[in-house]
This record gives structure tokens, sequence and C-alpha cells, in this order.
């Protein structure tokens, strides 16, 4: 497989994939609609072939498809919060984005790579110490994740139904850089790096199983090239003892911060999130670096911290709509 079509290359965790796959020689084409959480600046100084456009747009995606050895599906509208003022775009762009890209695929019979989350899985009681598996019923609890869901069944009844060459990935929640400022770990060191205070969701005892980027998209290329077609893995590093709380205080420590605001709590909030990734590990020998609950997180953070503090210019010119935002939340 040389030459990929990475669909949402160039957002956050789209464009460190185009980034590292570039650098082991991959050829790849990028297709993005450069929504808001779109930025073409994510793949500079990178060799990629870029196509603005929409995964809905079936004439483009089908030129593009047939150029390719595999397609690699990360677009997506990605954010919770979001998809609760106004699910549309969650609805167009996550099923029936994925659908056009499943026919192209089939018409050109393109292997298929999906990015999907463990939010199909619905959550966990904060005292469940159950770990989601490839296995776990879906329930996912919001139009994020009920979109997603959607689009990982259609993709398996591709699978069933017409042999489509596709695997999927759901994997936990993710931090590194550019990461756009509404999502958690970046807002709060922005916050932090703007003067703001930190803003924690209600009691902030909520738990993600958080996990680098890198690592998640080291998981990815290892599903490419040795998964089993037809199947699912979950990706994630072992950081599901982490709370919000937690986590927001590691970020005011490393950044000599004091002090952060519980704000209103998000409707449906889910509790917890934890990922059981054997299945990834002792089939295709993938292992995160950024591991080890709290030491490997911290490494992680510190990388990211620096990144945003050396990369103003990349993250300003949103910060200030998306507080705005937020604020009209009461967030
Ligand atoms: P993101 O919001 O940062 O980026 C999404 C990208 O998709 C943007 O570049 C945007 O312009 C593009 N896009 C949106 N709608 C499009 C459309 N209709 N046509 C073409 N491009 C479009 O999201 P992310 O955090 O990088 O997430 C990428 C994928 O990974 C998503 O599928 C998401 O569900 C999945 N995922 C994310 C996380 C996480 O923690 N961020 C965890 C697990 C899985
Ligand atoms: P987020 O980054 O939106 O990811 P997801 O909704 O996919 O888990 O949020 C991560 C967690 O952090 C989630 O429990 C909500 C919480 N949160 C805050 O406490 N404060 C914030 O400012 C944001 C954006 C999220």
């Amino acid at each position: 497989m040389t030459r990929l079509l990475v669909t949402g290359g160039a957002g956050f965790i789209g464009a460190n994939f185009a980034r590292l796959a570039v650098s082991r020689g991959l050829e790849v084409v990028v297709l993005d609609k450069l929504t808001y959480a779109g930025n073409r600046k994510n793949l500079a100084g990178v060799d990629v072939e870029f196509h603005e456009g929409d995964v809905c747009d079936e004439a483009l995606v089908d030129k593009l498809t047939r150029t390719v050895d595999a397609v690699v599906h990360f677009a997506a509208e990605s954010h919770n919060d979001n998809s609760l003022d106004d699910p549309r775009p969650f609805v167009d762009t996550n099923v029936t984005g994925t659908f056009t890209l499943l026919e192209a695929a089939r018409q050109h019979d393109v292997r298929f790579h999906h990015i999907s989350t463990d939010e199909v899985y619905g959550d966990l009681a904060l005292d469940d110490p159950q770990r989601f598996t490839e296995t776990t019923a879906y329930r996912p609890s919001s139009p994020y994740s009920a979109t997603k869901a959607g689009s990982d069944h259609l993709v398996r009844a591709w699978v069933r139904s017409f042999g489509l060459r596709a695997t999927i990935s759901n994997c936990s929640n993710n931090y590194g850089p550019y990461q756009h400022v509404e999502k958690f770990i970046p807002r709060q060191i922005t916050n932090i790096l703007t003067g703001r205070t930190p803003k924690l969701y209600g009691t902030g005892e909520q738990v993600r199983d958080w996990i680098h980027v890198d690592d998640h998209n080291e998981a990815v290329l290892t599903i490419l090239a040795k998964g089993r077609l037809g199947e699912t893995y979950n990706i994630g590093a072992d950081n599901d003892h982490v709370s919000n709380k937690q986590v927001i205080e590691l970020i005011c420590e490393l950044m000599g911060a004091e002090g952060y605001e519980h704000v209103a709590d998000r409707p449906g909030h889910d509790q917890r999130y934890a990922m059981n990734s054997t299945k990834l590990r002792e089939e295709l020998g993938w292992r995160p670096r950024y591991t080890d609950n709290h030491t490997g997180m911290r490494q992680g953070l510190q990388q990211t911290i620096a990144w945003y503090r050396d990369n103003e210019s990349w993250w300003l010119p949103a910060k200030k709509r998306t507080e705005d935002h937020y604020r009209e939340r009461g967030q």
C-alpha cells in the first residue's frame, strides 16, 4: 500500500497522521472541507496532494478514491458540545460522508480503514472497573457518538454485504499538537497562556482514557499494514484512572498556574471511558509510548504544553471565538 486518501487530513489527528505517513515514505492525498476545525497550516511543510472538498461530494470522492490503494477516513464533526447545539452537520458528515466514501471504495475495490471512537460504547459508571472490548454493545449517548456508531455499522454492513476490504479502529480521547482549542486539554493550556482560568465541567470526576495522538496514529499504520480484514481494533493507552479534575490539576502544576473554576456541566455527560486494547497488542504487536498512567501522561502533556507555548500564532485566531461561544453556554 503506497498511496493513501486521508480524509480530514487537515484536522487534528488526520494532520498528525499525514505527517507520520509521509515520513514513512507513503504518498498522501488529503481531502478536507476545511471547516472551522480544519486548518491548511496543520500540513505546512508536509508533502501531500491537497484537495479542499466535502466527503459527501460523490463525484469528487469517486475521482480521488480511484487513484489510491487505501482510504483512511478521519473526516468527521468531532466535538460533543457542538453536537448538542446543532446535530445536523454530524449526521451529514459522519453518516452520509462515510456512506459516500464506502460506495466509492466498493466501486473501485479499495482498502478502507475507518477511524472511530470509544464513545460508541456509551459510558461506564465511575466505580465500574470494566473496560470496553471490541464486543461491548453499542450504547452511544450524544448526537456525535450516535453518528459515529452509525458510521461503524455502515462499514460492517459493507464488509458483510459487499465484501469490502475494511477495518475499523475505536480509539479513546486523544491529545497532542494541532488539537483545536475547543477540546479539553488545549482549552485549559491556552486558557492559562492567555490569562484565563481553566474551566472544569461540573465536579470533574469523569474519566477519559487519554492517549497521545502519535500512539493513536502508530496504531492506525499498524492496522493498515497487518490488520485482519473485517476486524475492529480498540486503541487505548491504559490511562483510564485519571479524572478530568486530576488532568486539570496536572496541567496547572506543569504550567505553574493556580486554581481553576467549576462551570456548567455538559448535559448527558458521559462518566467514564476505558479501553481494553489487548487484541491490538497481542495480534498486531502495537504498544503505546505514552502510557503508565500518570508518568506517561505527564511526559505527553509536557510536550503538548511546550507545543502550544511555541505556536501561539496557530491557535490564537480561534481562541476568542471559541471562548465567546463557551461563555454563551455558561461554560
Ligand atoms: P477534528 O475536528 O480536529 O478534524 C476533523 C477534520 O475533518 C477537519 O479538518 C475538518 O475540516 C474535516 N471535515 C469535517 N467535515 C468534513 C467534510 N464533510 N468533508 C471533508 N472534511 C471534513 O477531529 P479529530 O479530533 O482530528 O478527529 C478525527 C477523527 O478521529 C474523527 O473521525 C473522530 O471521530 C475520531 N476520533 C477522535 C478522537 C479525539 O479524541 N479527538 C478520539 C477517537 C476518535
Ligand atoms: P472533550 O475534549 O470535549 O472530549 P469528549 O467529549 O470527547 O470526551 O472533553 C473531555 C472531557 O473534559 C469531558 O469529560 C468534558 C470535560 N471538559 C471540561 O471539563 N472542561 C472543558 O472546558 C471541556 C471542553 C471539556
